[in-house]
């Protein structure tokens, strides 16, 4: 991500050489508003190292195939190199007079190199070279997010190995439905993010074309290497249609849509972890460093940092309609409107990065109240269905052994106790074939490990569950 500084707010607004690029045309100068409505560089300039890197691949091209000269090309590339370089180390004046990045650096390339300067701009125009700057871009970032998203994954993965036996109650409708394992409820998290991991890639799959020869929209009548121009750029291939090339953003809306589910399933993850930290649920404690406390209520240490993910969802999602609604109707090809892609999806980026790398941080360091999950299972009568089971297993049909566990759990409810805590009598008034080995099944270890099949909740199958989704990371 490149340094940003601030455009050169100095810069005459008005100045009519800075409009030189289409001046041949206009009888007057910009309007110093419109100038400034219509300027990108403002938040574009992101873009300066892709956008350095496709011009000097386009030059290496144009030499290639004989449009420019050998020597051009190397004043060209030498040239951009150098802003490249001021860029980084901020010492590059943007100028709002000059637009966007594309134009910009054109500009100081002509300035710091002369007239040979002018000759890059052969063959292309900016609707093809942003469009493969965003696509460059993109790719890069998709790359950054996997990144975290797999050190999230490890994270949970590991600790959900550590928790393998820990027993919780497990809900549904928010009401305690089974006892399962802590560390069954993380892989079933892991289970999210592998899903969304492999969207992402498929997504940096699809938009890896180079859209450069498309030119304004119709292509260009110099002898282009289309091929080369993609291969350089470390594309699949060139996309199919100019037209198409320079309007396409489906690519934007579908990493927007990829980040927007992630952001779900973080804002899941959140909203778990909130409740869990509370006193009524007392499940984990999240560290004093990724907590805040309150500037009146002493007693108090809030789990800021999993509302604020949740809470950041609603900005995400909301750039994915922002670059839905950009692009519903639009005629082809290229139009201006395209231009409001990049704010959305430079804030979808970073939103994303951020509450990734919090989560990647944070979840290693959770630690599980054991006791308080285990108590919490005991309660609600979690063991029912596996009372059920075990009345079926004793020849009784589903239904009725449904039946006779819910007049044991109403008289549960009267004496204010457990299904466990019931006396072997009692439990026989419900049903003759209850014996003595039904306390084996009522136990809260009994049920889970029960549960020993392929995706079960039984110790032995997270252990099993957790060491393949950890091989299914090392082979990324
Ligand atoms: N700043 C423009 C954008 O972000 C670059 C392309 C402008 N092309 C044009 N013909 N005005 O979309």
């Amino acid at each position: 991500m490149g340094s940003e500084q601030p455009p050169n707010q100095s810069d005459d607004a008005t100045s009519s050489t800075s409009k030189t690029l289409w001046g041949g045309r206009f009888q007057e100068p910009t309007d110093a508003f419109v100038e400034r409505f219509t300027a990108s560089v403002q938040f574009d300039q992101r873009l300066y190292s892709q956008d350095i890197q496709g011009s000097i691949a386009h030059a290496t091209m144009l030499t290639s195939v004989g449009v420019l000269t050998g020597e051009e090309a190397e004043q060209i590339i030498e040239g951009l190199n150098a802003i490249a370089a001021d860029i980084q180390s901020g010492n590059f004046n943007w100028s709002i007079a000059r637009e966007d990045v594309h134009m910009n650096i054109e500009a100081a390339l002509t300035e710091r190199i002369g007239s040979v300067g002018k000759k890059l701009h052969t063959g292309r125009s900016r609707n093809d070279q942003v469009a493969t700057d965003i696509r460059l871009y993109l790719r890069q970032a998709i790359d950054a997010i996997a990144t975290q998203l797999t050190r999230l994954q490890q994270g949970l993965i590991q600790l959900a190995h550590q928790e393998a036996a820990t027993i919780m109650p497990g809900f549904t409708h928010l009401q305690t439905a089974q006892p399962v394992t802590f560390g069954h409820h993380l892989l079933a998290w892991n289970a999210m993010l592998e899903r969304d991991y492999s969207r992402l890639l498929d997504c940096q799959n699809r938009l890896n074309e180079c859209p450069l020869g498309a030119a304004a929209l119709a292509g260009t009548t110099y002898p282009i290497d289309r091929a080369m121009t993609a291969a350089a750029l470390g594309f699949k291939k060139p996309t199919d249609n100019s037209l198409d090339s320079v309007s396409d953003r489906d690519f934007a809306i579908e990493f927007n849509a990829c980040a927007s589910i992630i952001m779900m399933h973080l804002s899941r993850f959140s909203e778990e972890l909130v409740l869990w930290t509370s006193s009524q649920f007392d499940f984990i404690d999240l560290p004093d460093r990724f907590c805040t406390g309150s500037s009146i209520m002493p007693q108090k240490k809030n789990p800021d940092v999993p509302e604020l993910v949740r809470g950041k969802f609603g900005r995400v999602q909301g750039h994915l309609v922002s670059l839905l609604s950009l692009m519903k109707s639009q005629p082809l090809a290229y139009n201006k409107d395209n231009q409001e892609d990049k704010e959305p999806l430079f804030d979808t980026v970073d939103t994303l990065l951020d509450c990734l790398n919090a989560y990647a941080d944070m979840v290693p360091a959770i630690t599980a109240k054991a006791d308080n999950m285990r108590d919490a299972a005991g309660k609600g009568f979690s063991t029912a269905t596996d009372l059920a089971d075990y009345l079926v297993r004793k020849g009784i049909p589903f239904r009725d052994s449904h039946e006779i566990v819910g007049n044991a759990v109403a008289k549960c409810i009267d004496l204010n106790c457990d299904l466990s805590e019931l006396s072997l009598e009692t439990l026989q008034s419900f049903s003759e074939s209850i014996d003595k080995d039904v306390f084996s099944i009522l136990t809260l270890e009994g049920s889970v490990a029960s549960r020993n099949h392929l995706g079960g909740t039984a110790p032995e199958q997270v252990k099993q569950a957790a060491a393949k989704a950890s091989d299914t990371i090392k082979e990324r």
